[in-house]
């Protein structure tokens, strides 16, 4: 029976930065993945950082490909009722930004780093379980070529995501789930073309539904249109997506998107989703694992990165101050973070979108809520001050 301090479920974000953290701190780790690591790197997600994250990724050693190819902004442009409006991200939140940078290259950059510091990953793990964890002597039995394996450790840390075992391994009643289906979903693309708007994400709101213009690289765009649930990818050639990001955005933008090929075309859902607590006894739950935003907030990969801050603070406090105070707080701490979150993917969600019954007059109030903000100093100030992040001690005494 191998043994280890932290065995940690789930090679993804979470995972691996937890496990990053937890090394620098000198404690012990094991990550187990279902997958392989070529299938986690070729998960095509988020790529928006608060700076809690990238001030992460720099302390754990892998900040220099994110400062040299991630794209910092400064600001955010809305555009609804064909107008345009820039909204000053770093003068309202005195100076605070967000940087652009690919999840996979971010997850690539801690496979890297956890490979180079030679920690050791099992990749390709099958029927992972997670035993005793409501004891003092956990455990996580998984099955790889044809032997059962079993790993002891002090704690198990579920990074395991939405579909993880973890969180499925927790009896009914110890756990509550809150949950919001957004009744339409996101069509992606990767275009290897000039994104139109280097230095600014744009959020479109139009009759015709959202829109989104981001990018991966100054060479690599990124765009989302809002969707009908049940469109299929091969309903949209790349012709028919490019017309109609054109269609949502203002007449001068629109003229200015540089269309090519599409390198990657997907649609995903829409859902908010917390459960709570986030412990159950010796075992925690990190990231996806836990909750999930709609991506219109760029929260999902950020929230993961505070839970595991939260979490790595909180195994660092019991092993080297022999104190159980962090995590004893620790799903507290996280929850309340995770609901202002939630709340604000939701409300920028429901404030951009078109909704079945956003008939003449739901348009007609969602255009004056956005006129409203871009006009009111504190109103794009609490958008900015949520975009960037809260700090990790937000209201707390
Ligand atoms: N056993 C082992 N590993 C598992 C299991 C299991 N039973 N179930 C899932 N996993 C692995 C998945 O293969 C995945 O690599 O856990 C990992 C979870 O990673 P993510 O789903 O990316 O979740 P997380 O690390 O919390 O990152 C959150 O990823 O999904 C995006 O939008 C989300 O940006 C956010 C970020
Ligand atoms: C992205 O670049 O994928 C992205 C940017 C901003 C968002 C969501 C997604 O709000």
């Amino acid at each position: 029976m191998t043994r280890t301090q932290v065995a940690i479920i789930g090679a993804g974000p979470s995972g691996l930065l937890l496990g990053q953290l937890l090394h620098k701190a000198g404690i012990d780790n094991i990550i187990v993945e279902r997958q392989t690591g070529e299938y986690v790197l070729g998960r095509i997600r988020a790529g928006i950082l608060e700076q809690i994250t990238t001030d992460l990724l720099r302390e754990v050693g892998v900040g220099t490909r994110l400062d040299a190819e991630g794209t910092v902004h400064h600001s955010i442009e809305l555009v609804f009722a064909g107008t345009r409006h820039a909204i000053d991200v770093h003068g309202l939140t005195n100076g605070q930004v967000v940087t652009a940078y690919g999840q996979t290259e971010m997850t690539r950059d801690l496979m890297a780093a956890r490979s180079g510091a030679s920690l050791p990953t099992v990749y390709e793990a099958a029927d992972v379980e997670v035993l005793d964890y409501d004891g003092d002597k956990p455990r996580v039995r998984y099955r790889k070529d044809g032997q059962t394996h079993e790993i002891a450790c002090d704690f198990i840390a579920g990074c395991d995501g939405f579909h993880g075992v973890c969180r499925a391994s927790v009896p009914k009643g110890s756990i509550t789930e809150f949950e919001k289906v957004y009744p339409f979903g996101w069509l992606g693309v990767l275009a290897d073309v000039p994104p139109v708007s280097p230095h600014a994400i744009v959020y479109a709101n139009s009759e015709r539904g959202f829109a989104l213009c981001s990018m991966r690289s100054p060479t690599r765009s990124r765009y989302y249109v809002q969707c009908p649930l049940d469109d299929k990818v091969e309903d949209w050639s790349d012709q028919r997506f490019w017309d109609e990001l054109r269609r949502r955005l203002d007449p001068e933008m629109a003229s200015r998107v540089i269309t090519g090929p599409t390198i990657e075309k997907s649609i995903a859902p829409l859902r908010s989703f917390v459960a709570e607590p986030m412990r159950f006894g010796r075992m925690f739950l990190a990231g996806d694992a836990a909750h999930i935003v709609p991506p219109t907030g760029a929260k999902g990969l950020n929230l993961a990165a505070s839970d595991v801050k939260y979490l790595s603070g909180a195994f660092i406090e019991y092993y080297r101050d022999k104190t159980s105070a962090g995590i004893d707080s620790y799903s507290e701490r996280c929850l309340r973070r995770v609901w202002k979150a939630e709340r604000f993917s939701w409300w920028l969600t429901t404030l951009m979108h078109r909704f079945p019954d956003t008939e003449g007059f739901g348009q007609k109030v969602q255009e004056a809520e956005l006129d409203y903000l871009v006009n009111s100093e504190s109103l794009s100030r609490s958008l900015a001050e949520n975009y960037v992040g809260l700090p990790l001690n937000f209201g707390e005494r």
